[in-house]
């Protein structure tokens, strides 16, 4: 146990989304197991072959012991968790994971998994940085994995980590590596930054009356290179377009 971890079993952040759902993000821990469960029984089969290769039809009792022993040197998660009116836990709607290489103790493999309806929303690039940021804590040169070749949205989130060439084709995967950021690399404060923003700005959509004007927050969005969100955002304008009109 190190004291001053941030990316400890304290640790709880708290998110709301454009729609107003309130989240919270912490580390994945033994108590989560029925949590687990739901949360795969509700990713679609497309969703499962992205992230297992195959149409995986359930988790093993061995992967999921492996999942919710807690964080340690050489594996850790966190778990993105959505809150009910009371602020009570109700549903887990993704995860990031690192397991560290047993071949090679320097790089971890990486994956996340978001539950099909919260995909899009920025979620799956809030939880990579973080799951980067934990595992700079502990130490962990490079991170590693594979996707498949057609997974644009896994490809974009890890594209401002990978260095150009980074990708390797593997038949229909991809295999990448990348050195993680240290904490005071500038790449690591400004992915910090964006994803406060991001953070800022669901908050913002959610309180509704203090919409930024359209214009500013296109600007930010785009220097944020987040295209889901800005989507989002001009949809939720073009709803309110005849409110405005009408003069309400
Ligand atoms: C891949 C996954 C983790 C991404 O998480 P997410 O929360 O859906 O993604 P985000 O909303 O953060 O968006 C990630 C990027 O994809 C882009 N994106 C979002 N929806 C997209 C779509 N339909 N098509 C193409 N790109 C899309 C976003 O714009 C964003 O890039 P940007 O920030 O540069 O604009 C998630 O979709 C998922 O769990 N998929 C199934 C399992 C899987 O594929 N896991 C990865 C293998 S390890």
């Amino acid at each position: 146990m190190q004291p001053d971890r941030l990316f400890s079993e304290a640790y709880q952040e708290q998110l709301v989304l454009p729609d107003g759902t309130q989240m919270r993000l912490r580390l994945v821990g033994p108590g989560d197991r029925d949590g687990l469960v739901q949360a795969f029984e509700r990713l679609s089969m497309e969703s499962r072959i992205q992230r297992w290769f195959y149409p995986k039809m359930r988790l093993t009792e061995a992967e999921i012991d492996a999942i919710l022993s807690p964080a340690d040197e050489h594996h850790g998660g966190i778990l993105a968790v959505q809150l009910d009116a009371m602020g009570e836990e109700e549903a887990g709607i993704g995860m990031a994971r690192f397991v560290r290489n047993p071949q090679d103790p320097a790089a971890a493999e990486i994956a996340i998994t978001i539950v099909d309806g919260w995909q899009g929303m920025g979620l799956g690039r809030i939880l990579l940085h973080r799951l980067l940021a934990m595992m700079g804590e502990r130490r962990i040169p490079w991170a590693e994995g594979r996707l498949q070749a057609d997974n644009t949205r896994m490809r974009r989130l890890l594209e401002p980590y990978v260095p150009a060439g980074g990708f390797h084709r593997d038949g229909d995967t991809l295999l990448f590596r990348f050195a993680v950021p240290q904490l005071g690399d500038p790449l690591m404060a400004q992915l910090a930054r964006n994803a406060a923003a991001v953070a800022h700005l669901f908050k913002r959509m959610a309180e509704d009356g203090v919409l930024l004007p359209l214009a500013e927050a296109e600007k930010r969005l785009q220097s944020l290179g987040s295209k889901a969100l800005l989507e989002t955002l001009q949809r939720q304008d073009r709803k309110r377009a005849p409110a405005r009109s009408r003069g309400d």
